[in-house]
């Protein structure tokens, strides 16, 4: 700052941050390899984009953008609370389920609290807890699948959060009714479970798949966390909500910008909410091109972790999976290597399209080929 002698820095919990490193640009990528085409399997994105109804609503929105927005979201958090037939007071929307996380850390957390989290669980949970101080405990996972009795287990008295990503990023793997709901049992009523279903769209084809909200009409001690970003294509307006328990969704209310969610993203939820058809076609073509990718990597005797989300995780190994991702890289395919969820010896592929599909799976054997 101007007075050298004045030290002007963040709090100490924020000064060891590293900035989140997305999934690559594609225009970057383009750019830096001169690439005429780059595909991006990165993300999670949802490979038919969006509603051709949340595309129109956005256009019409577009006149309005000189206004603040709804600073309740008043037809969407209905929309909302209808379609999970819950109250209007037990939804907050946000600006992507990132910022509930966040919200949640907020107004909840401080030093002295803990968060229990699982070792490969998305780390957005990890980095709120971090940012508030707070200390965040790490579960082993039992077979690529968040341990919940461990994670029951490592609640103390200083516990605020258990976070359970269901199914989790990146792994894919997902707790069943019968093991959220003993784990919902056994946890004590002082805490509460954030069960973030940001692939709920996709995982719900299983038949032992928990509809967490369920849970939470029953009386659980529960939030419940899902997103547009995924299955509904709408990752770019950034729009997310949670449900729980009035208080909670109230002290969320308190805390959150006034004007969180963007006039666009209120359009295209309410618009996209209404095109089930969409929606439907989006979850059976990620469906059936997730089965053929696995079916072509086991061809190549390359394994991937069974997933009930839109991405694989692919075990690349003898290669490091940061050299994998390098070697698509060049060939204009972009994945994500692992290291950061530790696993040096995977990447974590998005479903696309058909021809984006053949097109990586084409890339994936040169790249391995050429290493
Ligand atoms: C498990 C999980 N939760 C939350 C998010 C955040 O999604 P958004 O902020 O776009 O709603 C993601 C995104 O990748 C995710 O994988």
């Amino acid at each position: 700052m101007a007075d050298a002698n004045i030290v002007f820095s963040p709090r100490k919990e924020v000064q060891g941050f590293e900035p989140y490193v997305p999934g690559r640009d594609m225009e970057n990528v383009k750019r830096m390899y001169k690439l005429k085409r780059v595909i991006k399997l990165a993300s999670n994105e949802n490979p038919l984009g969006p509603s051709p109804k949340a595309l129109a609503a956005l256009k019409k929105a577009a006149a309005g953008l000189h206004r603040y927005p709804d600073g309740f979201s008043t037809n969407l958090r209905q929309a909302l609370a209808q379609r999970c037939k819950v109250k209007s007071s037990q939804v907050c929307v946000g600006a992507g389920s990132d910022e509930l996380i966040e919200l949640l850390a907020k107004a909840y957390l401080g030093p002295g609290d803990e968060i229990v989290v699982s070792e490969h669980a998305f780390l957005r949970y990890r980095m709120a807890g971090e940012l508030m101080g707070s200390r965040v405990v790490t579960v082993p996972m039992n077979v690529m699948t968040h341990d919940l009795e461990a994670m029951a287990a490592a609640v103390t008295a200083r516990t605020k959060f258990v976070f359970i990503a269901n199914p989790n990023n990146p792994t894919g793997t997902y707790n069943t009714r019968e093991q959220l709901e003993e784990f919902l049992i056994t946890l004590p009523a002082r805490v509460v479970a954030v069960v973030d279903e940001a692939y709920f769209e996709f995982a719900r084809l299983n038949s032992d798949y928990p509809n967490a909200i369920d849970f939470f009409k029953a009386g659980r001690n529960l939030v419940v966390l899902r997103t547009f970003s995924k299955a509904y294509g709408l990752a770019g307006v950034r729009l997310g909500y949670a449900v729980g328990p009035d208080a909670l969704i109230d002290t969320l209310e308190r805390v959150r910008p006034p004007f969180n969610v963007s006039i666009p993203a209120q359009a295209a939820g309410v618009a996209a909410l209404g095109d089930g058809a969409h929606l439907k076609r989006v979850v059976a073509l990620v469906a059936r091109e997730k089965k053929a990718m696995e079916r072509a990597l086991k061809g190549m005797g390359v394994p991937s972790v069974r997933s009930a989300a839109n991405f694989l995780l692919v075990q690349v190994s003898p290669h490091r999976g940061d050299e994998l991702f390098e070697a698509l890289l060049r060939q204009g395919m972009i994945v994500r290597a692992m290291d950061e969820y530790g696993f040096p010896e995977h990447i974590r592929v998005t479903i696309g399209r058909p021809e984006e599909n053949r097109m990586f799976l084409s890339a994936f054997r040169e790249a391995r080929r050429l290493l």
